[in-house]
């Protein structure tokens, strides 16, 4: 079956990094799945000229909200957009816990995405999952995902849009939800296969039961969080996981590739 193998880059990249990635992928590359790589942003304009039709996709890391077109600096859903992106992440961890961001909402964040597939994440912390609270959290994270009010539905009816892509707001159709377990990203750990798939289902009835937009067979969740060679497959074949988001073992191009091609 068809899985998402995603790649979050994070604040890495140089013109040399990207052209020998996407050399070496795109010449080794042997797989269906849909592969997406989110680079940083100045970066996404060289890795969509490397893009053939459905060699992969291209993700946003982080949209700006945070005041719209007279706003200094950030990167709007349109830019994305223009700049051959199809998906937004929404809710990683690292946003959410900045603290800086007095006004990061991942409300705000699903509201100002349209045109893009959001990828939302949630995960618990640490502390979280010891003290068994793990399913509160991540409802309290899911309910972002699942209010009507969040999506610029009537805005984007009403508004005049020259790319007909803007019209298609693919973030309504599916739902793609993230579950990287905040202790788990960059530390070498992961939960064991059985609680992976537990919680995914989980995350599945929740969403089925409460998105306004998405039917159930349109709601896809990933797994993120020390995803590399060794575990993938297990990941990747275990009940409810529809693919992976890779951050560390992504920066490498030939374990990055080898996990695009693991037929599952
Ligand atoms: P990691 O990061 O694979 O390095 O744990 C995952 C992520 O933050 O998306």
């Amino acid at each position: 079956m068809k899985k998402i193998i995603a790649a979050n880059w994070k604040n890495n990249g140089s013109t040399k990094f990207v052209k020998d990635y996407l050399n070496f992928f795109l010449k080794n590359k042997n797989s269906n799945n849909e592969i997406i790589i989110f680079p940083p942003d100045l970066y996404i304009n060289q890795v969509n000229s490397y893009k053939n039709k459905k060699s992969f996709s291209i993700g946003g890391q982080r949209i700006n909200t945070d005041g719209g077109d007279t706003h200094t600096s950030g990167t709007t859903s349109k830019m994305f957009i223009d700049n051959g992106c199809d998906y937004i992440l929404v809710g990683h961890s690292e946003i959410r816990s900045l603290i800086d961001q007095v006004t990061f909402g991942a409300a705000k964040d699903l509201y100002g995405s349209s045109g893009l597939q959001t990828i939302f994440c949630v995960g618990e912390d640490e502390d979280t999952k010891n003290s068994g609270n793990t399913s509160n959290v991540l409802e309290s994270q899911l309910e972002d995902l699942c209010n009507k009010e969040n999506y610029p539905t009537d805005h984007l009816l009403d508004q005049k849009v020259d790319n007909i892509k803007q019209c298609t707001n693919t973030s309504l159709e599916k739902a793609i939800i993230a579950y990287e377990p905040v202790w788990a990203i960059g530390s070498g750990n992961t939960p064991n296969i059985k609680d992976i798939s537990c919680i995914h289902r989980f995350i599945k009835t929740y969403v089925s039961e409460n998105h306004p937009f998405a039917k159930e067979k349109d709601i896809m969740v990933l797994y993120g969080g020390s995803v590399n060679l060794k575990n993938a497959k297990d990941i990747l074949s275990a009940p409810y996981v529809d693919g992976v988001l890779i951050g560390g073992a992504s920066l490498d191009v030939k374990e990055f590739t080898k996990i695009c091609n693991l037929k599952i």
